[in-house]
């Protein structure tokens, strides 16, 4: 899981390679490097730590000139973060570079041989095995550098998005993926290549976004060859127009990509139901539902497979289609999924939530659930990601480039997405009423000024978070639709503060966790009033005799909990099942609010990467 970006023009290459590698941080941050050919020599810098490290470094090495370059920002998976492991590496001739995202998984018999034939090795990566294998296939075969890759490639097992370089070849860098993403800017006279469109946004929107198992040669001046990298087929460069732009991208004034997020959220839930929701007409079209509506109402039930935030996102989902639309719904981890032989037939409609797209275990559970005969729907907000791509159809939640690595407004606009369908479906299915299907299309849509009103509680967030900054523990309790809000409310704490914290449904307290509450232990109670409030209120009583400290979300004018808890944060009140998109507010801000306190990197959290395509 790293970020790569390549170019090949005639501007100077290096500011945008580090400019592009600072976007792509997201992708993985523990080490960076660049490589620059200025015409007779391949000048490489690389070190351990961020793009910033790598621009002190290259600075003092001057590896600076040149109209063609490539960068890298790591994530290790093969060897730990240092100077050496860092990308590119070269091969043994020193003529060949390579800078790589993914897993080859067969690296070592590979090395073995490699080793054998004389190669020497640096560094403890795959990659460098990869870079060798290649230049042996070239002087073996005599081969050009394409077709050497080519044939390396069809060798390696694993995935890949990488883009090798031979100075025998100085106008000429070639591409290929499997697994990983890779995107290819058009531009004129020049050629951008990296792990999203967001290192060359500014200079084109023209990309063409390589399938898997394709190759692409990249010449200057010339047009772009896509091939099948199995069977050798030329496939016809599809160049699409890109619909983000640069503003959307940096940070507008906000002091970390995360605050900014958790802003955006009023006005990008408008974007995700914007010509699907016509609440005044009673309508909700979505086209991906639209056409494959018989699949959803003769399914035997809905499995719905994801990871971290965006599985939280499916627990929503569960309580919200099976209330509206009255189908069976199983939510799954998609890495436990994947490897559990699972029960799956042409019955069953498999819904796939993914922000990025692109992580591992999601793609992996999705092949195997249309291998298995499964008409399988993707909710990304990636636009053309890998996911998008590979599902039959979907819908996405345009939400915008989200760069803080704590999911924020990818999980409400995947709760709003998920809300329409269970909402299309119901109407579809004739399990609401027209009545109450009109009430949530109309609450739906004042949902955005809801969210603004539960902003304001971004000042209370703060002063409760100066208290607890430097709790060990944190339990989060919730129940109905507000259980998977505590599970999200405590990953965002422990993903950026590094406190540990649960999330619990209130009433499993008295099977184990009330064991922990003491005077010590803050407890998140979410708390709105809807269904399951007395019962909520039982169990802040419960909290209350043994001490603990209670920090409970409620509805605007609650008195009962006030009266308990240590601290309220008030929320707009709202129906039930729209309550999440409102609870999970202050919870994000509280936990963006500790972790400033703490000093973490908020955007950036340790061991953390914004886009896990590795198992
Ligand atoms: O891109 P995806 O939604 O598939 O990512 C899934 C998880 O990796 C992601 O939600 C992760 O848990 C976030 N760090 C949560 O904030």
């Amino acid at each position: 899981m790293c970020g790569i970006v390549g170019y090949i023009g005639y501007r100077e290459a290096y500011p945008i390679v580090i400019k592009g590698l600072k976007r792509l941080e997201y992708r993985g941050y523990d080490s960076a490097g660049v490589m620059l050919y200025d015409g007779k020599a391949l000048n490489v810098s690389k070190t351990k730590g961020k793009v910033s490290n790598l621009e002190e470094k290259s600075a003092s090495e001057n590896t600076i000139n040149g109209s063609i370059g490539m960068g890298h920002t790591r994530w290790a998976t093969h060897g730990v973060p240092n100077d050496v492991n860092s990308h590119p590496h070269l091969s043994n001739s020193g003529e060949l570079a390579i800078i790589h995202n993914g897993i080859i998984e067969n690296y070592e018999p590979l090395k073995k041989e490699l080793i054998n034939r004389g190669y020497v090795f640096h560094s403890d990566t795959d990659t460098e095995v990869l870079i060798n294998l290649i230049e042996d296939v070239q002087k073996k075969d005599k081969l050009k550098l394409g077709k050497a890759v080519q044939v390396a490639l069809n060798q390696v097992v694993g995935a890949y998005a990488i883009c090798v370089f031979d100075t025998k070849k100085p106008n000429e860098i070639v591409a290929a993926r499997l697994g990983s993403p890779l995107a290819i800017g058009v531009g004129e006279g020049e050629f951008f290549i990296a792990s999203d469109a967001s290192p060359f946004i500014e200079y084109t929107s023209n990309a063409i976004y390589l399938e898997d198992e394709e190759m692409a040669i990249v010449r200057l001046y010339k047009p772009i060859k896509i091939r099948k990298i199995k069977d050798d087929t030329l496939v016809d460069p599809y160049v699409q127009e890109l619909q983000m732009n640069l503003e959307q991208i940096e940070k507008g004034g906000y002091e970390h990509f995360m605050l900014k997020e958790i802003y955006e959220q009023p006005n990008v839930i408008k974007d995700t139901y914007r010509g699907r929701l016509l609440a005044n007409s009673g309508i909700i079209q979505m086209a991906g539902i639209e056409d494959n509506i018989e699949k959803f109402l003769n399914a035997d039930r809905i499995l719905i497979i994801a990871c971290g935030t965006s599985w939280h996102a499916g627990l929503v989902a569960e309580y919200i289609i099976e209330e509206f639309a009255r189908i069976p719904v199983e939510v799954e981890y998609a890495s436990e999924f994947r490897y559990r032989n699972p029960i799956i037939t042409n019955k069953d409609v498999v819904i796939a939530i993914s922000q990025s797209g692109e992580t591992a275990d999601t793609l992996a559970a999705i092949k195997l659930s249309k291998e298995k005969g499964a008409f399988v729907f993707g909710v990304c907000n990636v636009v053309g990601s890998s996911i998008s791509r590979e599902t039959h159809a979907g819908a996405y939640t345009h939400a915008g480039p989200e760069i803080g690595v704590a999911s924020t407004k990818a999980f409400t606009t995947q709760i709003t997405v998920l809300t329409m369908m269970a909402l299309r479906l119901a109407k579809a299915k004739g399990t609401i009423s027209n009545s109450d299907f009109h009430r949530y299309l109309l609450e739906l849509e004042v949902i955005p000024e809801k969210v603004m009103e539960a902003l304001q509680t971004n000042d209370i967030s703060k002063e409760i978070a100066a208290i607890y900054k430097d709790a060990p523990n944190c339990l989060y309790l919730g129940r109905g639709y507000n259980f998977p809000v505590a599970l999200e409310g405590a990953l965002k704490l422990k993903e950026i503060s590094y406190i540990h914290a649960e999330g619990y449904p209130a009433a499993e307290m008295k099977h184990g966790p009330i064991a922990l509450i003491d005077e010590k232990m803050p407890v998140v109670v979410i708390a709105p009033k809807q269904n399951h409030y007395d019962k909520v209120v039982s169990n802040i009583q419960e909290i209350k005799s043994r001490s603990g400290k209670i920090i409970a979300i409620v509805t605007k004018g609650d008195v009962q909990v006030k009266d308990l808890a240590d601290h309220v944060i008030e929320i707009p009140d709202s129906s039930d099942a729209l309550s999440p998109l409102l609870t999970t507010i202050p919870l994000q801000l509280l936990s963006y609010h500790i972790a400033v306190m703490r000093g973490c990197n908020v955007d950036q959290p340790r061991n953390l990467a914004k886009s896990v395509t590795v198992e």
